[in-house]
């Protein structure tokens, strides 16, 4: 049996493949229902394309009709059986996606890497070229339609040059590709590097420049006539070094909208990416101040970008850190369609070694975020070639709940986390219900013992797992912590790097001051001496102490209570094997944080527990 097969996902109740000659998504739901219903209660699908993505289900008197558009047919079916399977209400009535986009952004590399990839190589490509069995790429494509997922960008948004050749050499490859996913509603994207005309003979890559334009105009005059519904282009531009609009003293709206014009015959969106920084900084300069990099950047650019233009922004200032207030961009550009992007792998949250279910992170970035600020979503894929495909069989719920946050940002997480857990395993349900209760406080204890307070950036630098306190200290990336013997954090108030002024109000006031600043964002917004009293009473560096041994005994009593569950092998031998190592990840934080604060500081533990000297 092929890996692919093996694994079991959400998608244990559905049997078998979908056979290879459907190759529409109405096939594909008439086939999935007729198939799960065999025998039992009758699932008639309609077509009707007024409802586009959307679904209605209604109930007959023996079983139920699904009325859908081409690819809401899908989800209407997908919809069904997901309830069935987890004994839930039928979600009758008309239902539609919240998001346009729902995309999943792969930073797979041509050579088969996958950067911050925690699962393994990648799934389809090798040797600078596609590599992959077409069966297992219908079932990625079967995984991400049954939650609704409906764009896939294959390659990294650091475009190396063999990636270059997906618009010309590799385009039939790249069309090959699309025509798998297709029958599941998933459109492919493809990441491009702005300088591309110059490898091509164009001596420039200047936006305003005529041939940069007509060379843009014919690539995507190629590229969508081999791949018709080619949902756009995704850029990373005048970011960590990749090329962009800045190099010819244009700005992103003139860059973006070059690229948009050329694209908008064909429907394609241009996802222009707003992770844009100063990575060369001197640790000196206490007057940068990277949070504020991307706000600085495009609001005074609100209102000059086409319509066809995304600026895709991160949910929060710096870089997909465990804790981060919710980027201020969100509430700054009033007329540029945006999308906020989520990290599925999890570069800063433990590897898919260590357990994080991101729900509850997400229920409380879209609660901060207003959830109409952003007219679309993508998530850094977590997949990989390893036989469960997400390194932790677990982490297969961040995909999972990605897929139905971004069809309704409202669901709740826990709610999501229990229809996964029940389409993944056949538990008991006392020991399903202990699954849930483990993966819901997962986030919570990782903070816990990583980096709690708003703390960012004390993760070994090198490959950003482990503790390492002034890891990133004197670096070019502006991530400073500046703790020295009497405090710790950056003044980001008024009298500081003025970044909270980004804010409206009344999130501005809340969190300017640190009286009301909550605990879990109170050293990103201010620097305080050790014995700052905190809400609770206690002092700061003693928060400090509490939180890291707290964390720590959490992870000692969840490796406890994965233990006692009765999962199928090898999920289960697998799960407990990267249990251990997290109990090894959290002793190692609650160390080496404790005693880098403790030399600091010269302040004993209250409890007298053991630091070390
Ligand atoms: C992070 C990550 C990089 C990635 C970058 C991005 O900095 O570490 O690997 O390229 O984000 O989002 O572009």
């Amino acid at each position: 049996m092929a890996d692919w097969e093996k694994r079991r996902a959400w998608l244990r109740c559905l049997n078998g493949a979908v056979p290879e000659e459907l190759d529409t998504p109405l096939a594909v739901a008439k086939y999935e229902t007729a198939a799960y219903f065999s025998g039992g209660r009758k699932v008639e699908i309609r077509l009707d394309r007024e409802l586009g993505e959307g679904y209605e289900i209604i109930e007959t008197e023996n079983g139920w009709l699904v009325r859908g558009g081409e690819t809401g047919a899908l989800y209407g079916a997908y919809a069904l059986i997901r309830a069935c399977e987890a004994g839930e209400e039928i979600p009758v009535g008309v239902q539609k996606p919240y998001y346009g986009l729902r995309m999943i952004n792969c930073w797979d590399n041509m050579d088969g890497t996958v950067e911050r990839g925690y699962a393994g190589r990648s799934m389809w490509f090798e040797g600078n070229r596609f590599d992959y069995e077409p069966a297992r790429i219908r079932q990625l494509g079967r995984m991400l339609g049954s939650v609704g997922i409906n764009v896939f960008c294959i390659n990294n948004v650091n475009v190396h040059q063999p990636a270059q050749h997906l618009l010309d050499s590799l385009l039939p490859d790249a069309a090959a590709f699309a025509a798998l996913l297709r029958p599941f509603g998933v459109r492919l994207m493809l990441s491009i590097d702005f300088s591309q005309p110059m490898q091509n003979g164009v001596p420039t890559a200047d936006p305003l420049d005529e041939r940069v334009q007509s060379w843009w105009a014919d690539t995507a005059k190629r590229v969508w006539t081999a791949i018709p519904d080619l949902a756009g282009f995704l850029v990373k531009a005048d970011s960590e070094h990749r090329p962009g609009p800045n190099t010819y003293g244009r700005t992103h709206a003139e860059g973006a909208n070059m690229l948009a014009r050329a694209i908008a015959p064909y429907g394609g969106s241009l996802v222009w990416r707003a992770f844009v920084y100063n990575c060369m900084q001197d640790w000196r300069d206490t007057v940068t101040d990277r949070p504020r990099a991307a706000y600085d950047l495009y609001r005074p650019l609100d209102g000059a970008f086409d319509s066809n233009v995304v600026l895709q922004v991160k949910y929060g200032p710096y870089d997909f850190q465990v804790r981060e207030p919710v980027s201020p961009l969100f509430f700054g550009m009033e007329k540029t369609p945006m999308a906020a992007e989520l990290q599925l792998a999890q570069e800063y949250t433990g590897h898919q070694i260590d357990l994080y279910y991101m729900g509850p992170a997400w229920r409380e970035f879209f609660d901060q975020m207003g959830k109409k600020r952003v007219k679309f979503i993508a998530a850094v894929s977590n997949l990989g070639r390893d036989d469960c495909w997400t390194g932790h069989p677990f982490a297969a719920a961040n995909l999972f709940a990605f897929g139905l946050f971004a069809w309704n940002p409202d669901a709740d997480p826990e709610t999501v986390l229990r229809q996964w857990v029940k389409l993944t395993y056949a538990l008991p349900a006392g020991q399903e219900n202990k699954l849930a209760v483990l993966l819901m406080q997962s986030r919570a204890v990782y903070e816990n013992y990583t980096a709690p307070l708003g703390l960012c950036w004390m993760v070994r630098p090198e490959n950003h797992y482990g503790p390492s306190p002034y890891g990133y200290e004197f670096q070019l990336w502006g991530t400073y912590n500046r703790a020295d013997r009497n405090a710790v954090g950056v003044d980001r108030t008024a009298n500081g790097t003025g970044y909270v002024e980004q804010y409206p109000e009344p999130l501005r006031s809340l969190y300017a001051d640190p009286q009301t600043c909550p605990d879990n964002l109170l050293l990103f917004f201010h620097r305080l001496h050790y014995g700052f009293v905190m809400k609770d009473g206690r002092t700061l560096i003693q928060r400090i102490y509490d939180d890291h041994f707290l964390g720590c005994e959490q992870a000692e009593a969840m490796a406890a209570d994965l233990s006692a569950l009765d999962l199928p092998s090898p999920d289960r031998e697998e799960a407990a094997r990267r249990m251990e190592a997290q109990v090894q990840n959290a002793r190692e934080w609650r160390d080496v944080t404790n005693t880098f604060f403790h030399r600091f500081s010269g302040v004993d533990d209250a409890q007298g527990r053991k630091i070390y000297d």
